[in-house]
């Protein structure tokens, strides 16, 4: 099983792409780390815990990042509601996340493990900056960073940029120039990333996950069941376990931090304009059909 560090902001396609992360049998989900970005990182943390306390699991949950690293937090509080798990009337418990920012707790796992592990990031990229950051040495036990962000095309936050890149720019350009093994999946193959509505329609009788996870999507964007649903994060999850979906590229992508417009904005050079050395294997076409099929067969796994 691929040992996996899952740094998210819950969130609901970051739900989705939780559950698959920890019922996927080829995964094993080693430590949760929460930032802001869809709503607020107590949110994001109160969000995590309150799944993990759903499933049964004790998959330790460290808080991260409450702010972007030099700018103020925009949240999606629009798209996945007030609590950013709008919809499920989840049962209250005690659980805490650690003693320690996220930052550090991926450290200290990246260290115990004997193996190199993958970090799979689905939220702005401030807590993995700030890992590479206070923890240069890190790096020789990153496997390689999957990440759901960007766009080699339009964006879904500004006009260019999307949501995970356009809230911290900053810390999506110090990653991307970081040397690690990155793995882009942007909108480019998230917005293929549809669950029917077909599907959705059957999820409420498929277990408890389904039934929960119906109610939160009943929300997510004020309830569009009835067009399909992307499942932005799920594709990060996705291509670990599935990688022959998707059709990838390595490009030079740069993340453009100071244009008026275009903050946040991913440069994937598909064509070598600017004959740099590739940085990243970008996502660039899904099969649909296969994914939806790996959906259901990942789901009909969790209780
Ligand atoms: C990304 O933005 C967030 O709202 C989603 O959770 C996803 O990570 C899509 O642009
Ligand atoms: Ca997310």
């Amino acid at each position: 099983r691929t040992p996996i560090i899952l740094d998210t902001d819950p969130g609901i396609d970051d739900a989705v792409a939780i559950a698959a992360a920890l019922f996927a049998p080829q995964l094993d989900l080693k430590l949760l780390t929460t930032v802001a970005g869809n709503v607020s990182v107590e949110k994001t943390t109160r969000n995590a815990l309150q799944l993990m306390h759903f499933w049964r699991k004790d998959i330790p949950v460290a808080q991260g990042a409450a702010t972007p690293l030099v700018r103020k937090l925009r949240d999606a509080a629009y798209v996945h509601g007030e609590s950013g798990m709008e919809g499920y009337a989840f049962v209250d418990h005690q659980r805490q996340p650690l003693d320690k920012p996220a930052f550090q707790a991926i450290y200290e796992c990246l260290l115990q493990s004997t193996e190199a592990i993958t970090l799979v990031a689905i939220g702005p990229l401030t807590n993995i900056a700030l890992l590479l950051t206070q923890y240069p040495d890190c790096k020789a036990k990153i496997k390689r960073l999957v990440i759901m962000g960007g766009s080699a095309g339009r964006g879904n936050f500004t006009p260019n940029a999307e949501f995970n890149i356009a809230i911290d720019p900053e810390a999506a350009a110090r990653v991307f120039e970081s040397g690690l093994e990155i793995v882009m999946c942007g909108l480019d193959v998230t917005n293929q990333a549809l669950l029917s509505p077909k599907y959705l329609a059957t999820l409420s009788e498929l277990n408890q996950t389904g039934k929960m996870l119906h109610a939160l999507f009943s929300h997510y964007r004020s309830g569009s069941m009835a067009t399909g649903l992307r499942m932005h994060d799920l594709c990060a999850i996705a291509w670990l376990v599935k990688p022959e979906l998707f059709r990838t590229q390595p490009c030079f992508v740069a993340v453009e931090t100071r244009g008026e417009f275009t903050a946040g904005t991913t440069v994937v050079d598909i064509e070598e304009r600017y004959q740099r050395e590739p940085n990243a294997q970008v996502a660039l076409d899904l099969d649909v059909e296969g994914f939806q099929a790996w959906v259901a067969e990942v789901l009909a796994l969790a209780p």
